[in-house]
C-alpha cells in the first residue's frame, strides 16, 4: 500500500525556513526517515512539495484514482485558508491526515482555523518531523 505525503507552500525550505519553529530537518531528510518506518510497516510512501494549490488538489484526486490507502496533508498556510482543499478532500473517499510541524492553535489566531481539519480523519501537530512520522503510525493502521 502506499501512503501520499503531499506538502504545501514553503515547505521546500524546510531546514532553513524559521527553524526555530519548524526545525532543521530538511523535507528530503523527512521523506528519508518516512521511508524507513514504511518499510518497517510494510508500506511505500509517495513524498511531493508544491506551492500551488492546484497542485495539491489534483494530488489528491490522484490518491484516490491511484488508490493510495491514505494521505498525510501539511498545506502549510493553505491550511487556513482554502476551501478547495476542504472540498478535495470532501470529494475523495481516501482518508486525510493532517499534518503539522509546529502548533497552529498556538500561534497567531489566523492560523486557528483549518479547512484540511474540517474533513480529515485526524490529525497530528507541534511535534516537528515526528508528526509525519506519528501520522504515518496512524495511516498504517487505518
Ligand atoms: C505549518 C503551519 C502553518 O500555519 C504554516 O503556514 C506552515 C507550516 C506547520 O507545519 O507547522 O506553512 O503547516
Amino acid at each position: 500500500d502506499t501512503i501520499y505525503v503531499l506538502n504545501g507552500p514553503n515547505l521546500n525550505l524546510l531546514g532553513l525556513r524559521e527553524p526555530e519553529i519548524y526545525g532543521s530537518d530538511t523535507l528530503d531528510d523527512i521523506a528519508g526517515m518516512l521511508e524507513d518506518r514504511a518499510h518497517d510497516l510494510g508500506l511505500e510512501v509517495d513524498v511531493r512539495q508544491s506551492n500551488h494549490e492546484g497542485h495539491l488538489v489534483d494530488w489528491l484526486h490522484e490518491a484516490q484514482a491511484e488508490g493510495a490507502k491514505a494521505v498525510l496533508l501539511n498545506a502549510g498556510a493553505y491550511t487556513h485558508t482554502s476551501i478547495a482543499l476542504l472540498d478535495a478532500i470532501r470529494s475523495i473517499r481516501t482518508p486525510v491526515i493532517e499534518v503539522h510541524l509546529s502548533d497552529p492553535m498556538t500561534r497567531e489566531e489566523f492560523r486557528h482555523v483549518s479547512y484540511v481539519g474540517m474533513a480529515a480523519v485526524d490529525e497530528v501537530k507541534g511535534l516537528g518531523a515526528q508528526s509525519y512520522v506519528v501520522a504515518l503510525e496512524k495511516a498504517a493502521k487505518l
